[in-house]
């Protein structure tokens, strides 16, 4: 059993996570900027997986990968572990910070705790989770459903990305269709560390935040299909345009947003125009559609509107069209007792904390359905993210990394 004198004045090494946080962003890295691109079981994400196990080894620990490519290593030692971690494949224009950061601060805490030499009661683990942007592979938190049971290994290995690759054969050709047992080993508590990505910490002047929820997320993805035509002859009410019914959506899905109110979220980030040419009605438009909100009710009935209005508008210009769900989760509330202990040892720590729900998805919502879990944030400057230009200071890293190693090291003696 550890001795609290032991564990209580450890801290982690700033200048070892900043190191790691750059070596890991130099692959797939955005000239000029200090951003990455490595979606989803790429070539890049392959070499940035390659670079964290071999970190992972380096430390000594036992490593799994399973059938959906999540990797997680564990201390040698009894017991269910305490776990954190978080995904490693970016957006195509991600930060070093999302993900990332998760993951290393826990090789970091890991190494810390082996550095000073202290025998746990429980083993620490970290992990990362194969496709949590989403942004090749929908759903978002691809590899944390599949490892809490939420969704079978086939159906996810069977999903087709926006470039027509298909998730099972992507693993297997960077290497990573492993054979741990799905669903994956029930951690003790879970804990991720993230950035914000938003800006609340910030703006508060709050240097830690204590995760208490995640907002539910609804993706559509939309096909409405029109008659292409000339775009000088053909008079306007002769069109069935379906650019003009997405950009019509687009619109609508703002002033909903607007109208239910914060803390509700919308955004049409994806239109495609077929065949996308200055003097031609499109054919068809490809566009998705992200709804969020914290509470349910006001979720569905966002949807509800928008699919109200979608068809309404399309009937009107004379198209058809195809819905298809790309996700759809829940709004998640965190294990009390794990955000009271993140609030407690950040407050003991010397930091300030702020009790807050996430707008982004991430992994830990996942866990949160197998075992007591919560996430800790850290500030993100100017509240950017999924932007090379996302950026957190080394002291707010050094912070919620430390406010991680305690929470961890007091869920241990549990
Ligand atoms: C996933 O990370 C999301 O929140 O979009
Ligand atoms: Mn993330
Ligand atoms: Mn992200």
């Amino acid at each position: 059993m550890t001795n609290s004198n032991e564990t209580s004045a450890l801290s982690i090494s700033i200048d070892r996570l900043q190191q790691r946080l750059a070596e890991l962003a130099a692959i797939g890295a955005i000239e000029g900027t200090e951003g990455c691109a490595r979606l989803a079981l790429t070539d890049e994400d392959k070499a940035g997986r390659d670079l964290v196990v071999t970190w992972m080894k380096d430390l000594g620990l036992d490593i799994t990968i399973d059938g959906i490519g999540n990797v997680i290593a564990v201390m040698p030692g009894e017991g269910a572990p305490v776990m954190c971690g978080s995904h490693i494949d970016t957006v195509r224009t991600g930060g070093r910070y999302d993900g990332n950061l998760g993951v290393l601060a826990g090789l970091e805490i890991i190494e810390t705790v082996q550095g000073a030499g202290v025998t746990l009661a429980r083993p620490l683990a970290v992990g990362f989770f194969t496709d949590e942007e989403g942004a090749r592979f929908a759903p978002d938190m691809l590899g944390s459903l599949v490892y809490v049971g939420g969704m079978a290994l086939e159906e996810a290995l069977d999903i087709e990305g926006i470039d027509g690759a298909f998730v099972g054969a992507e693993l297997e050709r960077i290497g990573y269709d492993g054979s741990a047992p799905l669903p994956g080993l029930v951690p003790h508590a879970f804990v991720e560390l993230h950035v914000e990505q938003g800006p609340v910490l910030e703006i508060e002047g709050i240097t830690v935040g204590a995760v208490e929820s995640v907002q539910g997320i609804s993706w559509t993805e939309v096909v409405v299909t029109g008659q292409s035509n000339h775009a000088g002859t053909t008079p306007m009410h002769l069109r069935h345009d379906p650019g003009f019914v997405a950009a019509a959506c687009a619109n609508f899905a703002r002033e909903l947003a607007l109208d239910i109110g914060h803390p509700h979220v919308a955004t049409v980030g994806r239109i495609e125009l077929h065949p996308n040419l200055v003097n031609v009605v499109a054919a068809s438009a490809t566009f998705t559609v992200d709804l969020r909100n914290t509470d349910e009710q006001k979720l569905q009935e966002s949807e509800q509107r928008f699919m109200e209005f979608l068809t309404a508008t399309a009937d009107a210009e004379g198209c058809t069209v195809e819905t298809r769900t790309l996700a759809r989760f829940e709004p998640v509330i965190f294990d009390e007792t794990v955000v009271d202990l993140v609030e407690q040892t950040a407050t003991s720590l010397g930091h300030s904390v702020k009790r807050m729900p996430s707008g982004a998805g991430h992994d830990a919502q996942m866990l949160a359905r197998v075992c007591p879990t919560a996430m800790v944030f850290t500030p993100s400057v100017d509240g950017i993210s999924h932007n090379p230009a996302e950026y957190t200071s080394p002291e707010d890293l050094e912070a919620g990394t430390n406010v991680l190693l305690h929470t961890m090291l007091a869920l241990a003696e549990t």
